[in-house]
């Protein structure tokens, strides 16, 4: 019955879970708005937010989890991928509690941990299953044999899906991050403009794109119409999300069919995203799949998905090293 203390700081989220025998108890996470006036996310001020945030954010967990330092078996943390700066706070600070506790660490995959936010509650898809997980960083399509077994069987040759609506929100003058704005504002026009959606082939997805064909449109418009954007800005939502959407489904279509598998799951950040969801269910039905997207706190970075991952690697005795070096793996 281990009691993890997981923790996530790969990018602009500072968060802190407990998780007892795999059973999440908390899951707190504190948000950075610093960087919603840079257009994106500015390394420095992530690594000094979460340095700020790690302390207090880990109390509220342990508080609210009705846990105290004490209770905790093991540490979990995000190794990467990320931020260096900001991976380093997390992995500082798990280091230093189980050091302190004489507890053992478990480092933690943070595209793993995507898919495996799918253990977090019920229902929980039986293996194996098709994953396409869709974050800020990536874009990826996974078979997933067992918890640790995870094969990456598609993924995008340059923007991830989440990149595509930030850099295509940054465009029309939206703050970072401009996925949940484009999300809003689509649903209240009609995606009326026809924008690239260049396929590499294969699996694999291309975004990069989809901005260029965005700037040049938008550019026509202008010419012929005065304050195009500010006039159409639904509409012009709604065609963003509908070209990112249409490719998404038309791989996770092509993968289905490929590895014979009717269980789908969405993950990472862009899952919270309403059409993409209800689109899923209505591409779902139509081809008598089984469908599975997280609840939206398990969707956006969060350390629940940390400690659910860890209990996995617990239960087979996967920990890490403890050294003296901040972050030997980095
Ligand atoms: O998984 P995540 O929280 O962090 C990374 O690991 O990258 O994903 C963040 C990404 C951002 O690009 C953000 O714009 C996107 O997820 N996102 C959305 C929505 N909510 C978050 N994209 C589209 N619609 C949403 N509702
Ligand atoms: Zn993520």
């Amino acid at each position: 019955m281990p009691t993890i203390l997981a923790i996530e700081s790969s990018c602009d989220d500072t968060s802190a879970a407990v998780v007892r025998d795999g059973v999440v108890l908390s899951n707190v996470t504190a948000g950075q708005g610093v960087h919603v006036e840079y257009g994106g996310v500015v390394p420095e001020y992530a690594s000094r937010a979460h340095q700020r945030n790690i302390v207090p954010t880990v109390e509220v967990a342990l508080r609210r989890a009705g846990v105290s330092g004490a209770d905790v078996d093991a540490v979990a943390f995000t190794w990467g991928p990320g931020l260096i700066g900001s991976l380093m706070v997390g992995v500082s600070f798990a280091k230093a509690f189980a050091l302190a506790r004489n507890i053992p660490l478990i480092e933690v995959d943070h595209m793993q941990a995507h898919v495996l936010a799918h253990f977090a509650e019920d229902p929980k898809p039986e293996f194996p299953f098709l994953c396409l997980t869709v974050s800020g960083g990536h874009t990826q399509l996974v078979v997933v044999h067992s918890p640790l077994e995870q094969e990456i069987i598609g993924r995008t040759i340059d923007d991830a899906a989440g990149e595509a609506f930030d850099k295509s929100g940054k465009l029309l003058g939206l703050p970072y991050p401009a996925g949940p704005e484009i999300d809003k504002l689509a649903a209240l026009g009609t995606p009326e403009l026809d924008f690239a959606q260049p396929d590499p082939g294969g699996l694999d997805f291309s975004f990069s794109g989809l901005k260029t064909s965005i700037l040049y449109t938008l550019q026509r418009k202008a010419r012929e119409e005065e304050d195009y954007v500010r006039h159409h800005l639904n509409d012009i939502c709604a065609s963003i999300q509908d070209a990112i959407i249409s490719t998404l489904l038309r791989k996770l279509i092509a993968a289905s069919e490929q590895t014979g598998l009717s269980r789908v799951a969405l993950a990472g950040g862009v899952s919270a995203n309403r059409e993409l969801r209800q689109r899923l269910e209505a591409t779902g039905a139509e081809r008598g799949w089984q469908t599975f997207v997280p609840r939206l706190e398990y969707c956006t970075d969060n350390a629940a998905m940390i400690g659910v991952t860890a209990t996995f690697r617990y239960e087979r005795g996967l920990f890490a090293e403890q050294s003296i070096a901040p972050a030997a793996r980095l």
